[in-house]
């Protein structure tokens, strides 16, 4: 496996494999890698000749600075894990790689962002866009994989590919889940043994609420409900429970025949952010 830690070289080397007429797959990932990351490499591996992960803690996408600082950081850990999932180059750039200087440009997803993520977290998917599309042109990938897990992150980088009209196919996988329901994230290394413990309630409640979803109860009603089953949880403070149009993210108020639905949350668990989403099919 290749490490690059130049922009520069990353471009170049992705360069002679396109004009050698190899398909290249892009897997970002702020590292601190798990199952669902590995996944999504050996799903690359499986359909592209080269597979590039980015392992890059983005700064300009951390509106709360304890988070960014406490991010986990492994990047030894992380490389040895790639290359046996199919990673053929890791690209692990300093801050002033990906950042020569501060940016201008500001990027505005309009209603996409103005719910869950976007709303509270001022400024989050401008930084995704921003590093998602300088890491588009360093790797130039005909493939970038996502994972579904971070939902409204999926719908803002479609747009940006639309928008932007990079030229590559995004392909999304589903969220991996520990056994107990979990969802795997890089932010569950800092969960205490007593939070660990608490978290799949999350995972509980979205699929308690899906049930009430497809029963037909008011959407306000199951949002109630399950907003107060996690806050009756002491170890929980949620942020947002939404019952949200799976393509436009905007909250359904009532029901109708053949829109697609998700519901959506977000909590704190012992100081520790975490997100989840199911989809109603
Ligand atoms: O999903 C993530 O890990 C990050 O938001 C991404 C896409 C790597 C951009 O920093």
């Amino acid at each position: 496996m290749h490490i690059f830690t130049n922009a520069a070289e990353l471009r170049a080397y992705t360069e002679t494999q396109r004009a050698a007429g190899r398909r290249l797959g892009l897997v970002p990932t702020m590292g601190a890698l798990h199952e669902g990351h590995l996944q999504l490499v050996q799903a690359a591996a499986t359909q592209c000749d080269e597979v590039i992960a980015s392992v890059f803690v983005n700064p300009t996408q951390f509106n709360n600075p304890d988070d960014l600082r406490l991010y986990p950081r492994v990047p030894e850990q992380d490389a040895a894990l790639l290359a046996p999932a199919g990673c053929t180059a890791l690209f692990l750039p300093p801050v002033a790689e990906v950042y020569p200087q501060p940016t201008m440009l500001r990027f505005d997803f309009g209603a996409l962002e103005q719910v869950m993520e976007g709303a509270h977290r001022p400024g989050h998917f401008n930084g995704v866009a921003t590093v998602v599309s300088k890491l588009f042109h360093f790797a130039r990938p005909h493939v970038a994989y996502f994972g579904q897990k971070d939902f409204q992150q999926v719908a803002v980088v479609r747009q940006l590919v639309a928008d932007l009209s990079f030229d590559l196919e995004l392909v999304v996988y589903p969220t991996v889940r520990e056994a107990d329901g979990l969802a795997m994230s890089s932010r569950n290394r800092r969960l205490s043994p007593a939070a660990r413990a608490a978290a799949p309630l999350l995972y509980q409640v979205l699929t308690a609420a899906a049930a009430q979803v497809r029963q037909g109860l008011p959407p306000a009603q199951v949002q109630a409900q399950a907003l107060g089953y996690l806050a009756k949880a002491p170890e929980f403070t949620p942020e947002y429970f939404e019952l949200v149009n799976a393509h436009s993210l905007q909250p359904v108020a009532q029901y109708t025949i053949g829109q697609p639905l998700a519901l959506c949350v977000a909590a704190h668990l012992d100081g520790v952010r975490l997100i989840d989403n199911v989809v109603i099919e």
